[in-house]
């Protein structure tokens, strides 16, 4: 406590004193339903404003991050002043409010108060416009005021709200500077930084070019005032007005406040025929710093420019449109309600609380064309990675949240999309595979190309959302446009998937090998399949579909515990450990149908179990953790095979909802109310809670544009198809080659087997490729001596990392011969003997990687482990083989050259 008091402002200080002496008169009754902080202005990342659920009459409203932005609200009734918003009435002579309920709608906070005779319904509306982006991507959100006189007597009533600085900016010495307007439709504040460079975030992730809004609807009983906090709360429960002295710009944000009021003189009434209605924005254009495919730098606005040319329109027609935008918003609770309404009622809490959310951390925006004019066929949408780190487009969290978004309009996941893609199709992607994002700090989209070791993670959700917007919209505009840079991804996934490189899972968790990492990686390189098939590329989806349904049962063989009760959290992992295996629900979502339905069945009983006997506060991530994942949990609870496990999921994330000290956060402790580190508060990933609604959403035939011609330009993506193609032609040379390294394999694990008998069970882990191969090591385990057999098992963790280099080197040391089209997967055992040949030079330089070195200096006791890698290994190759077969079969022409 003393802590606290030292630390207070000086204002901060006089309220709490004040405190101390002002009786506290209200009985506040307290929902234990309504969450312990509550949306009231959500639109954006910078008009995303919360306050305390249980005393919203009571407390100052707050920014996301619980920094102070104080918004007043009261109502002068017959002389008397009551507070319904805020808690200037320590100032002066005043009544809370007694807050009597909230209702918390998907875009609205519906509070209702008794304030002497009257009933007060304070609503905060944040339109979400699945259907108009032009006003979806105005930031401005709804505060209205009804009122109804219980006694039904006629009662003097006047109206009060303001806004101050701390919208802006939580320093109290930063200039500030302001006009207000009246424009004959509406009267409003506008309040700028002095200092408001673009693109700029200054201290508690506010931007430095906001300008702030407060409005209403113009009439003569409005009065509209900027004075100091003092004077205008002051003076206002004393005269029902605010009409002293004004201050002049520009003016110190803080100590005294200037507060920005807008007021008004209802007159006697016994209730009001329509709400007293004020707006509230935060805008700023340009809105987002873009490097486009072409490297330029791009300064895109907020969307609705297009329609409006000055901010006073945008006021004019916002104010103008209450009604209508009331009653879209109504259907559209309605639809999420009614979504939600055969999963559970702690369900539709949390699809309320979270849609705002989700959206509020974007901003819809559109360029200029070279003629000047803005370009409406280029709507791009940008996410702010809100409650974690501010970066731009946040893949991870795209993925996470990208149920609300198809669920919504489908349209709009795929504008989240574009900018990833536009820039990465680009000669400067550095890695071979997804970004994480498209800048590290909002709003600037200048890329990322930082290189980061989660491919196989940001592969599979790049291309799982371009599938999934593709078939929810019928718009294939985006997977053809990107099609090679979709393709290079899926060709990471292929050599990558099986054994995902990846260190650290997104959710901070070190692990290698991890199952659930890699069915994402599968479900990539299927979803890679289905693209190819929408876009006629039947090669292509033939041989991703392979892949896919290898690697499929090879996951299955190996990602099971030995009993089969569940899936492991990776792979050889012990029996007693367990995670959520949340990526399965993109197998759902997109009906990949990849992973057996008895898994899921299996899993879910396990689930159960766990729930029953441990969690019922909360399922965690995995066994090593007490931190549960709000958006994962939701995820999981999608793909379960029974409602009531999915329910007894669901249910304690809401309970973290209610009882978080933050706006909504992703990450919480099942134990205790603790905040765990960077919790996510306020994430737009809480979007996942529409995962079981997204599954019921129908697919569309798509519809795309021919896939455009490869650009010239060398060392982009879209090279990799022309290597990718043009190994065809000689690959019959290519695959006695590597018939050879497989024939070695094989004859090092035929030899390991029979050397550790004893020790380690291969049949443990059954798969039809080991067969297909175990013709070949018929005869040959000859030729593999313990010497050779250090060197060769080193040798296909290269092959399947580096799969493709090393394909291209064995081509170059092997010209075209023999190139029968009808080679096939089989026909690679009549291959050359080992012994005529010697192995591919590729193979000695393989092994001097780390792991090389690591296998080199084990002892020949296989673990299970190891077991898995060379199953894996061997699976490497196979797929090599496989790739080159198709390639030749789908490239005749060029066998002529
Ligand atoms: C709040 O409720 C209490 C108890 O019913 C009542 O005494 C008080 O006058 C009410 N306050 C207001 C502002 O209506
Ligand atoms: C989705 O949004 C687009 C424009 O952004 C609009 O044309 C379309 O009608 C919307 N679809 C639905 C189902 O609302
Ligand atoms: C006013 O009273 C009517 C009739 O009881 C009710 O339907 C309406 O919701 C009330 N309005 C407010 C603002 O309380
Ligand atoms: C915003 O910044 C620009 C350029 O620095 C300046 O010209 C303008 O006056 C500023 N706007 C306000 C309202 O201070
Ligand atoms: C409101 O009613 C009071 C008395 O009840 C009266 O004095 C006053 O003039 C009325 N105001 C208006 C605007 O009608
Ligand atoms: C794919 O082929 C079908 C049938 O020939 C055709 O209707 C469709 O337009 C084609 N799609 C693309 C993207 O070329
Ligand atoms: C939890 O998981 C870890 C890592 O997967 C494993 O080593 C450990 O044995 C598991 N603990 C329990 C209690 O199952
Ligand atoms: C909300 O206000 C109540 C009453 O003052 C307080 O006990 C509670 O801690 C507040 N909640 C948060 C999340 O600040
Ligand atoms: C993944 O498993 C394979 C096979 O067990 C092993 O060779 C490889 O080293 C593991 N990867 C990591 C990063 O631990």
């Amino acid at each position: 406590m003393l802590g606290v008091l030292l630390t207070m402002t000086d204002r901060q200080w006089l309220l709490f004193t004040m405190l101390l002496v002002v009786p506290f008169t209200s009985s506040q009754s307290t929902d234990p339903s309504v969450p312990a902080i509550i949306p009231l202005a959500v639109r954006s990342p910078y008009l995303n404003i919360w306050t305390n659920g249980s005393k919203p009459g009571f407390s100052w409203p707050v920014f996301w991050n619980t920094d102070i932005t104080a918004w007043e609200g009261m109502i002068r009734i017959d002389d008397k002043n009551y507070q319904w918003l805020g808690v200037s009435g320590l100032f002066a002579s005043y009544t809370p409010a007694n807050f009597t309920k909230a209702k918390i709608t998907p875009t609205q906070t519906i509070l209702t108060y008794q304030a002497g005779p009257a009933e007060l319904m304070v609503t905060f509306l944040s339109p979400i416009e699945p259907t108009d982006p032009i006003k979806q991507s105005i930031p401005f959100s709804y505060l209205a005021l009804d009122i109804n006189f219980t006694d039904n007597v006629q009662h003097n009533v006047q109206v009060y709200c303001d806004m101050t600085g701390e919208w802006l900016t939580p320093n109290t010495a930063d200039m500030i500077t302001w006009a207000s307007v009246s424009t004959g439709t509406s009267s409003f504040h506008q309040v700028q930084l002095q200092a408001n460079q673009s693109f700029i975030e200054g201290r508690q992730d506010r931007a430095n070019d906001v300008t702030m809004i407060l409005a209403t609807q113009s009439d003569q009983q409005v009065s509209i005032r900027v004075a100091h906090d003092v004077d205008a709360r002051g003076q206002f429960p004393q005269d029902g007005s605010v009409s002293g002295t004004s201050i002049v710009p520009p003016a110190q944000m803080g100590n005294p406040y200037p507060v920005f009021a807008i007021t008004k003189d209802l007159g006697n009434i016994t209730q009001t025929s329509s709400p007293m209605v004020w707006a509230i924005g935060a805008y700023r254009n340009p809105s987002i710093s873009f490097v486009t495919s072409t490297g330029d730098t791009q300064d895109r606005a907020p969307l609705f420019v297009s329609s409006y040319s000055t901010i006073s329109d945008v006021v004019d027609a916002f104010i103008v449109d209450h009604p209508k935008a009331k009653a879209r918003a109504d259907v559209l609770d309605e639809r999420i309600a009614t979504a939600g309404s055969n999963i559970s009622a702690p369900f539709q809490a949390l699809t309320a609380l979270a849609a705002r959310q989700a959206i509020g951390a974007t901003e819809l925006t559109i360029s200029k064309g070279s003629d000047g004019q803005w370009n409406t066929s280029d709507t791009k949408m940008f996410m702010k990675d809100i409650g974690n780190s501010g970066r731009v487009n946040p893949v991870e969290n795209i993925f996470a949240a990208f149920p609300f978004f198809l669920f919504i309009n489908s349209t709009y996941a795929g504008q989240l999309l574009s900018p990833l893609l536009e820039f990465q199709d680009t000669s400067n992607t550095a890695q071979p595979f997804a970004a994480r994002d498209i800048g590290q700090n909002y709003p600037k989209a200048v890329g990322n190309n930082v290189k980061h070791q989660q491919g196989v993670e940001y592969s599979g959700n790049m291309l799982i959302m371009s599938l999934a917007h593709a078939r929810a919209s019928g718009d294939g505009t985006l997977i053809s446009r990107h099609y090679r840079l979709l393709r290079s991804w899926a060709d990471y996934l292929v050599d990558s998937s099986i054994c995902p490189p990846d260190v650290t899972t997104i959710d901070q968790e070190q692990q290698s090998n991890s199952t659930n990492l890699a069915i994402k990686g599968i479900i990539g390189i299927k979803a890679m399949a289905e693209i190819s098939s929408a876009l006629n590329q039947t090669a292509d989806a033939t041989y991703y579909s392979q892949f896919a349904s290898t690697f499929a049962s090879e996951w299955h063989a190996v990602a099971l515990s030995t009993d089969g009760s569940h899936i492991l959290p990776s792979y050889g992992s012990a029996t007693t450990s367990w995670a959520q295996m949340y990526n399965l629900f993109a197998d759902r979502l997109l009906g990949t149908n990849l992973v057996d339905n008895n898994i899921y069945a299996s899993q879910t009983q396990y689930y159960q179990t766990l729930i029953s006997n441990s969690f019922q506060s909360g399922l965690p991530l995995d066994n090593t953790t007490d931190i549960a994942n709000a958006a994962w949990t939701l995820f999981t609870a999608a793909t379960v095979t029974d409602t009531a496990v999915r329910d007894s999921l669901i249910a304690p994330v809401w309970t973290h909802a209610v009882t978080s000290p933050h706006p909504l956060s992703v990450r919480f402790k099942v134990d205790s109310t603790d905040v765990p580190p960077t919790s996510g508060a306020a994430s737009p990933a809480m979007g996942a809670m529409f995962a079981p609604l997204a599954l019921n959403l129908p697919n569309l035939a798509i519809v795309a544009p021919p896939i455009p011609p490869a650009p010239r330009s060398s060392g982009s993506p879209a090279d990799s198809s022309s290597k990718h193609r043009s190994a065809g032609p000689i690959a019959g040379g290519v695959i006695s080659g590597l018939a050879l390294v497989a024939f070695s394999i094989i004859g090092v694990l035929f030899w390991r087997k029979r050397r550790d008998k004893g020790n380690m069970d291969i049949e443990t882990f059954p798969s039809k490729p080991m067969e297909v191969y175990t013709s070949l090591t018929l005869g040959s385990n000859d030729h593999s001596s313990p010497q050779d057999q250090t060197t060769q098992t080193s040798l296909p963790m290269i092959m399947s990392s580096k799969a493709r280099e090393a394909m291209a080197r064995m081509v170059q040391n092997h010209p075209a011969h023999d190139p029968s089209p009808n080679t096939s997967l089989a026909s690679g055992s009549r291959s050359t003997p080992a012994s005529s040949r010697e192995p591919p030079t590729v193979a000695s330089g393989s092994g001097s990687g780390p792991r090389g070195n690591t296998s080199r200096s084990r002892s020949a006791n296989l673990s299970n482990t190891e077991v898995v890698g060379l199953r894996v290994e061997v699976e490497n190759l196979k797929r090599v083989m496989q790739r080159l077969q198709v390639e030749r079969v789908e490239s005749p022409p060029s066998y002529a050259a």
